[in-house]
């Protein structure tokens, strides 16, 4: 579905992207993990175009997505963005967020684009807010409405960057509940996460970064259990400790 080719990308004379080369297909769900500052947002907000690159060559479905005649708001439709702050329209109701790209984008009927807001509330379960207010709705539930925009747009990926690092602790694991069910129901993404609970349960693979380079790019049970990079291994050392949150109640 997607291959990244040879990624290079600079922030003036910063190499933040340094050859990055990998492919997800269709129904992976890769977390990407790795210190602060290692190039994981850069990475995935070079897949709709957020970041020129330099170098290398993006393929989304077959296609160069920074050749000259892409239509950047037709990839944004394809895929979906869920960032670590909410980024809700905030003067407009649950519902009109989930319409309005629908309608304006997607051209299909103020009906249709209601029926399907209605059918995404339920699924990440909020069908009773869709005419609340973005300010009036917890943190965890902003962003189970902010995922279930980006879904209204039916997209072929969703990407997210630290979903849950904005939030309470006790609203983390709603977000992972939502997305571990999309994983479920075959969605393909990539979650940039601190998760490592998360990551073990529900990922198909896993990608650390370190320094703008793509160190490891492999199955969770092996990543977690016998990482090959130094790096790595100092990473998880690091960040995994034995309470690690895991996404138990729908994994029943
Ligand atoms: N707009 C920018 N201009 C210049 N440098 C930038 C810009 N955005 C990011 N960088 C630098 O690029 C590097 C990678 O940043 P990036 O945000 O991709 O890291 P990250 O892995 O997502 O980190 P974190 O875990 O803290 O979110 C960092 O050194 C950062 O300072
Ligand atoms: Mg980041």
């Amino acid at each position: 579905m997607l291959k990244l080719q040879k990624i290079d990308k600079w922030y003036d004379d910063y190499h933040a992207l340094k050859g990055v080369d990998v492919e997800i297909k269709k129904g992976e769900v890769v977390v990407v993990c790795g210190p602060s500052g290692s190039g994981k947002s850069t990475l995935i907000r070079t897949l709709t175009r957020l970041e020129a690159i330099q170098g290398g060559r993006i393929l989304f479905e077959d296609k160069d997505i920074y050749a000259r005649n892409v239509d950047v708001n037709k990839l944004r439709a394809r895929v979906g963005f869920v960032f670590q702050s909410f980024n809700l329209f905030q003067n407009m109701s649950v519902r009109n967020n989930l319409t309005l790209g629908p309608v304006k984008v997607l051209g299909i009927s103020r009906d249709e684009a209601n029926a399907r807001a209605l059918e995404l509330l339920k699924k990440v379960g909020l069908e009773k807010k869709i005419d609340a207010m973005p300010a009036n709705l917890s943190g965890g539930q902003q962003q189970r409405v902010a995922i279930a925009r980006a879904l209204a747009m039916q997209p072929a990926l969703m990407l997210f960057d630290e979903p849950t690092s904005a939030l309470d602790p006790e609203m983390v694991s709603e977000v992972l509940q939502v997305m571990q069910s999309l994983a479920r129901d075959g969605m393909t993404m990539i979650i940039v996460s601190h998760e490592m609970g998360f990551a073990r349960e529900v990922s198909s693979r896993v990608w650390f970064m370190d320094n703008g380079e793509l160190l490891e790019d492999a199955p969770p049970d092996q990543f977690f259990s016998n990482p090959t990079h130094p790096r790595a291994r100092k990473f998880l050392q690091d960040v995994v400790r034995p309470h690690d949150r895991a996404v138990s109640p729908l994994a029943a």
